[in-house]
């Protein structure tokens, strides 16, 4: 009986440590992405990098399209440039190029054949450019050389615009534009660009009737034209 007691016991502050053992030990397993190593295939292979560069590439040669004539072939192997760029702003094109004139048999209607020349740009060289050039720029941007970029020149007003809730920073005109455009307001109302609400039209209307009027006579009369343009 006090064999099986102390057995029991020795179970339970065994069980207690096994526990604090495992809870204090961090938990870094369950956020650490599983490692694939049990699913890799046996023909894998280590990934190259496809760099800017000439490479074989099927072009459509640009023939005319006449009623009755066959072309052959209509597209050749050439070298142009391809591969990917180390950043998404870059691209890979041209910096020296050649024509070279194919050769191609065109056959007309009544079966007679006939050497027809077509020309394709091979590319010798490739460079990696700025994605985005000066001539993408819209007129109220300016190119940022050094970033690849066209970006608007009024910083603050992007910035400040960024803050309002109500609106948002249009890039190509570098405008601060309302979310939400809506011309579903009621009769006597317009959009406003400004509170991005539908204000009420005659505010304007009366405003200018005042100012109109206040100015040659102060009498209490302007008063009364006021009111008669609200109705
Ligand atoms: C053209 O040649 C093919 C065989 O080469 C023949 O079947 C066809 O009838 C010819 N067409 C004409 C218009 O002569
Ligand atoms: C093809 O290119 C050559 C120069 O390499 C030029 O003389 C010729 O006119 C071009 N032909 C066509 C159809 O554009």
């Amino acid at each position: 009986m006090l064999t099986k007691t102390v057995f029991l016991l020795l179970v339970g502050l065994a069980t207690v440590a096994l526990c604090a053992t495992t809870l204090s030990q961090p938990r870094r397993s369950t956020r650490r992405r599983p490692t694939q190593t049990s699913e890799v295939p046996s023909n894998t292979i280590k990934a190259e990098m496809a760099h800017c560069q000439p490479e074989k590439k099927t072009v459509e040669l640009d023939l005319p399209q006449e009623y009755g004539t066959v072309f052959f072939p209509t597209c050749v192997r050439v070298e142009q440039c391809g591969g990917c760029c180390g950043h998404p702003l870059l691209t890979c094109r041209p910096s020296s190029t050649k024509t070279v004139t194919y050769e191609v048999t065109k056959t007309t209607a009544d079966n007679i054949s006939s050497p027809y020349y077509v020309n394709v740009t091979k590319h010798l060289k490739c460079e990696e450019v700025c994605l985005e050039t000066e001539q993408d720029c819209t007129p109220s941007q300016i190119y940022d050389e050094n970033n690849c970029e066209c970006i608007c020149e009024n910083e603050e007003q992007r910035q400040a615009c960024q803050k309002s809730q109500d609106k948002l920073w249009d890039k190509d005109s570098c405008t601060c534009k309302c979310r939400k455009n809506d011309d579903k307001c009621s009769t006597g109302q317009s959009f406003s660009q400004e509170s991005c609400t539908c204000d009420d039209l005659y505010q304007g209307v009366t405003a200018w009737t005042m100012l109109s009027r206040t100015v040659p006579r102060c009498d209490g009369l302007d008063h009364v034209v006021t009111d008669r343009t609200k109705v």
